[in-house]
């Protein structure tokens, strides 16, 4: 009867909310870090459009890590369940993934946006000139920009992972079979998705020169 009673109660609330305040402002800081670095890039895209007559990006999205992917993956790596350890140790917490069209665009964009002042590379991993086994090809950077809040400059963590459209559709189909535990030969799937992945950037290649040919003739 008495456990009946406390089921679904919180035993201490005051206690819960004290750690919860510390959580919302981080999360709130990643919030205004992922804004600076959008910002940086929208702006990049106007410049590029008005320079090249086409926009660079095709998309840009942006997402905050949930707490619970969080708690998981804190787990996982066997960090400590701490908000130090977050900022620590986790460095996707604020993440943005921009589509291009071109694979070349990514490599000036890219560039454009590490060099700005503010900004620092903290770490680059080229997956589309070294694809991983499975064919996944994107560009990841982990950027540390700084954000001005009312009594403090605060140093953020930021990964922005860069691909193209053909890539972008690849790499959703593929996360897809990492979920799915039941699949019927999972190694030909393995192989086809990474068939698909060689013949995509082929193509990728193929429509960047093409562009190259037609931008050439309308000079
Ligand atoms: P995580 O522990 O997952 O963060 O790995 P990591 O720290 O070694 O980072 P990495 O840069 O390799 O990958 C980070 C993110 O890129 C992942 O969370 C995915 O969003 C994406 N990613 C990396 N590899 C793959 C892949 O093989 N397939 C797909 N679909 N996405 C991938
Ligand atoms: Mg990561």
């Amino acid at each position: 009867m008495e456990i009946e009673e406390t089921k679904g109660t919180l035993e201490n609330p005051e206690r819960i909310l004290e750690q919860m305040e510390p959580f919302m402002q981080l999360m709130m800081k990643y919030r205004c870090a992922l804004m600076e670095v959008e910002t940086k890039l929208n702006v990049l895209n106007e410049e590029f459009a008005m320079q090249h007559n086409r926009n660079p990006f095709e998309a840009i999205k942006s997402r905050i890590k949930t707490p619970t992917s969080i708690i998981e993956k804190l787990k996982r790596k066997g960090y400590e369940l701490t908000i130090e350890s977050i900022e620590q140790n986790l460095f996707d917490i604020a993440g943005i993934r921009v589509i291009c069209s071109f694979q070349d665009d990514i490599y000036s964009i890219a560039k454009m946006l590490t060099s700005q002042d503010d900004i620092i590379l903290l770490q680059e991993k080229d997956y589309i000139k070294n694809p991983k086994q499975n064919g996944y090809r994107s560009l990841h950077l982990i950027l540390d920009i700084p954000i001005f809040l009312a009594k403090e400059k605060k140093h953020m963590k930021v990964e922005v992972q860069f691909r193209t459209i053909a890539m972008d559709f690849w790499a959703s189909l593929e996360h897809k079979l990492k979920y799915k535990k039941n699949i019927d030969n999972p190694e030909s799937v393995m192989l086809e998705l990474k068939e698909c992945a060689d013949v995509i950037s082929a193509t990728d290649k193929k429509m960047q020169s093409i562009r190259d040919t037609i931008e050439k003739n309308m000079i």
